[in-house]
């Protein structure tokens, strides 16, 4: 039996726990009357999870969350399941050291984070997360990128005071606890979702520079195409976002495509910020 839960979309929700290049806060609205009506009492799949701001906003019963970002994932599990007191401590300290020197701050914080990465232990989760939030707060523009060694090269964003919102961050983690968390590429979804799941992709744009470590090309578009096709035909929802491209277009012909209007940043460079549309495609199931 279908309850109000179901149904009804949050009228609260926590805005997205990091600044994301695509994020979709913008879009949600247009992009929810797009979704099945019970949408919150099916799995939610984000294969390319970003800043997850569809699913914070539906906050389903139950998700799946992807991205290759491992850093990102490692925050979400942070926020999901450690104590988010040492958490919010990690950030109060960044965020005084910051205001003393924030150019510098930022550079040696860079600097500490590329060379911990790979540490497991609790406490060094915690820190690492607390870098990786404040990086993406006081970089460039809340990009994300890493160079051919794997390391985080964006310059300092020009922000004199590192700003977090604490309370918002624990909501995220209330959300997050109805989801699996995955560092894996799109294609992990094959063996996940079944029939009635809703999937939401969100790849990197086609044809604008991303920023994301590793190419997004027109292969890997391809590749994405052809598992948007197969989960349709297993009778998953399949819900797609994009840039508006020729390419895109032709690739997904024979979906139902529906153009939204993004006001967002498309590059690096202020003078590509402005209105531009996106593209919803859906798939035959529904
Ligand atoms: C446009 S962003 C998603 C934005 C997100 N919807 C939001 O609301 O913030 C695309 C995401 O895809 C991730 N990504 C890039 N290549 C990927 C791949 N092969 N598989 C899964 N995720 C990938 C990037 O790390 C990035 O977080």
């Amino acid at each position: 039996m279908r309850t109000l839960f179901d149904l009804e979309l949050p009228t609260t929700y926590p805005s997205p726990a990091v600044k994301w290049l695509g994020g979709k806060s913008d879009l949600a609205d247009q992009i929810i009357p797009l979704l099945p009506h019970d949408v919150r009492a099916r799995r939610w799949f984000e294969p390319f999870a970003g800043g997850a701001a569809m699913f914070f906003r539906i906050q389903p019963r139950c998700a799946v969350l992807s991205d290759t970002c491992a850093d990102l994932i490692g925050l979400y599990e942070v926020l999901q399941c450690y104590d988010l007191e040492a958490f919010g401590d990690e950030l109060g300290i960044l965020a005084a050291s910051h205001r003393a020197k924030p150019r510098e701050h930022y550079e040696s914080i860079r600097k500490a984070f590329n060379r911990g990465g790979e540490s497991v232990e609790l406490g060094d989760r915690i820190h690492c997360a607390a870098h990786f939030l404040y990086l993406n707060r006081t970089g460039f523009n809340g990009l994300h990128r890493v160079n051919q060694k794997g390391k985080f090269n964006v310059p300092f964003g020009d922000v004199d005071e590192f700003r977090f919102d604490m309370p918002n961050l624990t909501q995220c983690g209330l959300v997050l606890r109805s989801a699996e968390l995955y560092c894996e590429s799109f294609e992990g979804v094959l063996s996940r979702a079944q029939a009635r799941d809703v999937v939401y992709f969100d790849p990197p744009f086609h044809g604008t520079f991303t920023g994301y470590s590793g190419e997004f090309d027109e292969r890997a578009q391809v590749r994405l195409r052809d598992v948007f096709r197969e989960l349709d035909k297993r009778g998953v929802v399949v819900v797609l976002s994009s840039s508006d491209s020729t390419f895109i277009r032709e690739i997904y012909q024979g979906y139902e495509v529906t153009v939204v209007r993004a006001g967002r940043a498309v590059g690096a460079r202020g003078s590509s910020r402005g209105n531009v549309d996106e593209l919803v495609i859906r798939g035959k199931t529904r």
